[in-house]
C-alpha cells in the first residue's frame, strides 16, 4: 500500500516538544556552561510559536550541493534524528548580503530556520535552525546580544572567543556556547560543516563584525537583521575599550 510505514512529519507543538526533549538529552554541558544551557533549554520549551507554511522554492545551490553528504555523514543523536527529516524542507537562505562582503564568504554561509521568522514554527523570541558553512570559510569576529549555542551535527569547525584566543576544535556531537556580547569567530577547514543553532534572550537585530584597520585600530560594523531574516550593513564605529571588555576580549 502506498505510504505504508511512512512516518508523518511532526508539526506544531509536537515538533517543538520533540526538539526540546532532544536538545535536553543531546547537549551535555560542562559545569561552567550549565546555567546558560539550562536557559536555552527552558526557553526552547517555553517559547510561544505558531505553525506557518512557507513556500519552499529551490534551495540555494550551495545547500543542494553540500547538504546531502553532510546528512549522510551525520552521526545519530536524538537532536540529529529530529532535524534530519526537516533539513531538506526548510526555507534555506543566504545569511549575509553579498554587496557588503566578499561574495565567497557571503555565499558560504546559509541558514534554514525551524523556529524563527521564516521557520516552520514562527517566533520572534527564539531562533532554532540549521547553519551550513562551506569549506575554507572564516566568519569573522562578531558579537550580538543573543545567547547562542552551536551544536555541530556533521563535519567540524574551529571557534575562537577573542582576538588573542586559541580556536576550539568542535566536531560532530560537540557544541560551543557563546554568552551575550561575547566576540567569536568561526572557521571551517577542508570540509563543509552543518550546525544546529539556537539563539535566545535579547534578539536585537544587530550583529557587529570586528574589522582591523590599516592603522592598527579596530572598527565594528553593524549588520542589521532584515524582515526576511537576512542581514545588511547599516553603520560602523570605532571599537571602544568598554565594548572590548563587554565582549570578553579584555
Ligand atoms: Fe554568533
Amino acid at each position: 500500500m502506498a505510504g505504508e510505514g511512512a512516518i508523518p512529519p511532526v508539526k506544531g507543538p509536537a515538533l517543538q516538544n520533540r526538539l526540546a526533549d532532544a536538545f535536553d538529552v543531546t547537549v551535555r554541558p560542562t559545569a561552567g556552561e550549565a546555567p546558560l544551557v539550562e536557559t536555552l533549554a527552558n526557553d526552547l520549551r517555553a517559547v510561544v510559536t505558531t505553525p506557518q507554511e512557507l513556500p519552499v522554492d529551490q534551495q540555494p545551490p550551495m545547500v543542494s550541493d553540500r547538504l546531502p553528504a553532510l546528512l549522510d555523514a551525520m552521526p545519530v543523536s536524538p537532536l540529529a534524528e529530529v532535524l534530519r527529516p526537516l533539513a531538506r524542507d526548510l526555507d534555506w537562505y543566504q545569511i549575509f548580503d553579498s554587496s557588503h562582503t566578499d561574495p565567497s564568504l557571503a555565499g558560504g554561509l546559509m541558514a534554514g530556520q525551524v523556529i524563527g521568522g521564516r521557520g516552520k514554527l514562527h517566533s520572534k523570541d527564539l531562533y532554532l535552525g540549521l547553519f551550513l558553512l562551506a569549506p575554507h570559510v572564516t566568519y569573522p569576529l562578531h558579537q550580538h546580544a543573543a545567547l547562542e549555542i552551536y551544536h555541530v551535527l556533521s563535519g567540524e569547525i574551529y571557534i575562537r572567543h577573542g582576538r588573542e584566543k586559541l580556536s576550539m576544535h568542535v566536531t560532530a556531537g560537540e557544541h560551543s556556547v557563546t554568552p551575550p556580547h561575547q566576540v567569536h569567530e568561526l572557521r571551517t577547514g577542508t570540509e563543509a560543516c552543518l550546525i544546529a543553532y539556537v539563539w535566545t534572550g535579547d534578539l536585537t537585530g544587530e550583529n557587529w563584525w570586528w574589522e582591523p584597520q590599516e592603522d592598527g585600530s579596530w572598527d565594528r560594523v553593524c549588520w542589521q537583521r532584515q524582515p526576511d531574516s537576512s542581514w545588511k550593513v547599516t553603520r560602523r564605529e570605532p571599537l571602544s575599550e568598554s565594548e572590548v571588555l563587554r565582549a570578553g576580549d579584555g
